[in-house]
């Protein structure tokens, strides 16, 4: 709506996973060194935990990214409160397993749906069968095959379980499948478990996703603005990025919901710089407290304070007026 009028060429504040728009501070940046060398050594589990909307689902698209190489093969579950076969269903459908090894390879594109209708009436065991033939021929290749399993929180300590001994599943030489747990702190708390002390020993990098800072939250909100194509015309008057972090906590989701609405504001008053009382504005707009479209300018919603008094002092004069005339 607003991005003519900034000089925007896409909106900079969606709310959806892209990866393009990454942001990555130092301490996620080396989580994810990490986890891509945890990856490559074939250690353990990985685990990233967080609070809701820090961007735990957005570094599950940035991994898959960076693991998009010929040399690995990649799965992402981001439902796992299916049951168990549903759960092997999916991660077969997601790595595009075929019924039959020799059947042709199907371009593994990630946007390819991949058929599922082979496994239909299948028992747990011939799905994992058919899993683990698939694995061993990946690594007969030199394809490792790596799993990440969003809102982990969800599953089942029984579930988690059957997780690890999936991840058991190794030639002599070599592990066949590397698993990454992402989901909300309750996460770890379930991982902490005496049911899933195994599961627990073998997780190599643990990461937990955080609010931002105040500089951080400034170079996030840059950083989405320059890849959205840079705004020649937007300007950020003094405390704006203070404010904007103070409401949204530099939680990223919020802080993208409230850069949203400020924007708007800022476009609907025709004002190139957004400034903290627009951010202020766009807080109370998401509270449900002021409709952006019915903003008011500035000077009247100051005014409103002073109608009443203003009011009952013209009448008193009024009043007073007309009965000195008629005396
Ligand atoms: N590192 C980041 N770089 C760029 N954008 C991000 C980043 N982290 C989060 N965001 C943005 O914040 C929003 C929420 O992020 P995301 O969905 O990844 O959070 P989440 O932790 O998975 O939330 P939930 O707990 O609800 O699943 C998205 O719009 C995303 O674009
Ligand atoms: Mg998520």
């Amino acid at each position: 709506m607003y991005e003519n009028f900034y000089g925007l060429a896409e909106p900079a504040f969606n709310l959806t996973p892209d990866p393009s728009f990454l942001f990555l501070n130092k301490r996620s940046r080396e989580a994810i060194e990490q986890i891509l060398y945890s990856i490559e050594r074939r250690e353990g589990f990985a685990v990233v935990v967080g609070d809701i909307g820090t961007g735990k689902t957005t570094l599950c698209w940035a991994l898959l990214e960076r693991l998009a190489r010929k040399e690995i093969r990649t799965a992402l579950i981001q439902n796992p409160m299916l049951s168990e076969i549903e759960i092997l269903k999916s991660i077969l459908q997601d790595l595009g397993v075929r019924p039959e090894e020799t059947d042709p390879d199907p371009d593994n594109s990630p946007h390819r749906i991949f058929d599922t209708e082979w496994m239909r009436g299948m028992t747990k065991k011939q799905l994992l069968d058919r899993l683990n033939m698939f694995l061993a021929q990946r690594a007969e290749e030199d394809v490792f095959t790596v799993l990440i399993i969003d809102e982990a929180q969800n599953m089942s300590l029984g579930l988690l379980e059957q997780m690890r001994l999936l991840s058991n599943l190794e030639t002599a030489k070599k592990k066949l499948l590397q698993i990454i747990f992402v989901g909300q702190l309750e996460l770890d708390r379930k991982l902490k478990s005496p049911t899933l002390r195994q599961l627990n020993q073998r997780i190599s990098v643990r990461f937990e996703t955080k609010p931002l800072s105040r500089e951080d939250t400034e170079r996030y909100v840059r950083r989405r603005i320059a890849v959205a194509g840079g705004a020649p015309r937007l300007r950020f008057g003094s405390g704006t990025f203070r404010a904007l972090w103070r409401h949204s906590k530099g939680y990223p989701r919020m802080i993208n919901l409230i850069a949203d609405r400020a924007l708007l504001g800022g476009y609907l008053e025709r004002s190139g710089t957004i400034t903290p009382r627009l951010v202020r504005r766009a807080v109370r707009t998401l509270q449900g407290g002021e409709n952006s479209s019915g903003f008011k300018p500035g000077w009247f919603r100051r005014l409103v304070p002073y109608a009443v008094p203003a009011l009952v002092l013209i009448v008193v004069v009024f009043f007073m007026v007309y009965q000195g005339l008629t005396q």
